[in-house]
């Protein structure tokens, strides 16, 4: 499956190092090379310690690499763009602000003027099915709900990439699927390019057209994996199963030749 879609992220030979306890320079990714395409939905799929979050933050210009080269559009990544959103696990509302509000923010942040901001976050509300919740406060939600905000508020501001990390990990597994409907629906109405961050094999088999498996000590891509069914797929479809037990595999086999790896 070839994407002909152009390159929109360029990952080459980048490695990243963090001081350790002892000040020496600890290797938390090596050698990551990757090139995710415009629409695409790519997944970054490993256990906890494998450098997801590292490897998300350098393409979102929340860090720099140590080595090797990274860029956007052709454009070279050293900070955080205003084009490109990222949502995290603790949905990052504003408690004083109600929920239209926290969704009007991030256009106001863009100079938006406050009529077209206020239509812009309702249409955006209309689009996660919370418009009857407008006047409503973070606190008054469940925590699905919460992160329905979170996605309402990044999705108003139009960006070209989300990059999302664990962001339905605190969910229970029935509001998870439906958020997942959710943004698969949304990825195809609006097609931004979106990389997914996740330590859960079927959440990046159903999400991901692509899934990246990395391995820990020091993170590494061990395997890319075209998922190739129809998105979304029924969640008991054969194919979905094959390639979970195909990803189980990539897992073990790390295992079996990294004695650190842990699952
Ligand atoms: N700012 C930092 N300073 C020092 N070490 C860090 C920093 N950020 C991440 N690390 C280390 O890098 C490794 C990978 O972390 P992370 O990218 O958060 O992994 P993941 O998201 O896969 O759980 C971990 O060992 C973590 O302790
Ligand atoms: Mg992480």
């Amino acid at each position: 499956m070839k994407n002909e879609n152009p390159v929109k992220i360029a990952v080459a030979n980048v490695s990243k190092s963090f001081p350790d306890a002892r000040g020496e320079q600890l290797a938390v990714l090596v050698d990551i090379n990757l090139q995710i395409h415009a629409g695409e939905f790519l997944c970054l799929l490993g256990p906890s310690g494998c450098g997801k979050t590292t490897l998300m933050n350098l393409m979102a210009g929340f860090e720099n690499p140590t080595s090797g080269i990274l860029t956007i559009d052709g454009l070279t990544v050293d900070r955080p763009n205003p084009k490109h959103i990222t949502i995290f696990q603790d949905y990052g509302l504003f408690p004083w602000r109600n929920v239209l509000d926290n969704v009007i923010l991030g256009l106001e942040a863009k100079g938006m003027k406050s009529k077209e901001a206020r239509a812009k976050a309702e249409e955006y509300l209309e689009l996660v099915g919370l418009s009857q919740f407008a006047r409503s406060f973070p606190r008054q939600l469940s925590g699905g709900m919460k992160q329905r905000v979170a996605i309402a508020r990044a999705l108003a501001v139009e960006p070209d990439i989300i990059f999302m990390d664990e962001p339905f990990a605190a969910l229970d597994a029935f509001t998870r699927y439906r958020l997942q409907d959710e943004v698969l629906r949304i990825w195809q109405e609006k097609k931004p390019t979106i990389i997914f961050v996740t330590h859960d094999i079927d959440e990046a088999v159903y999400l991901a057209q692509r899934v990246v498996i990395m391995s820990p000590n020091p993170g590494r891509i061990s395997r890319v994996i075209n998922i190739k069914l129809q998105k979304p797929c029924d969640r008991g479809d054969a194919g979905l199963t094959a390639y979970r037990g195909q990803v189980f595999r990539e897992f073990e086999l790390a295992h079996e030749t990294n004695s650190e790896y842990i699952i």
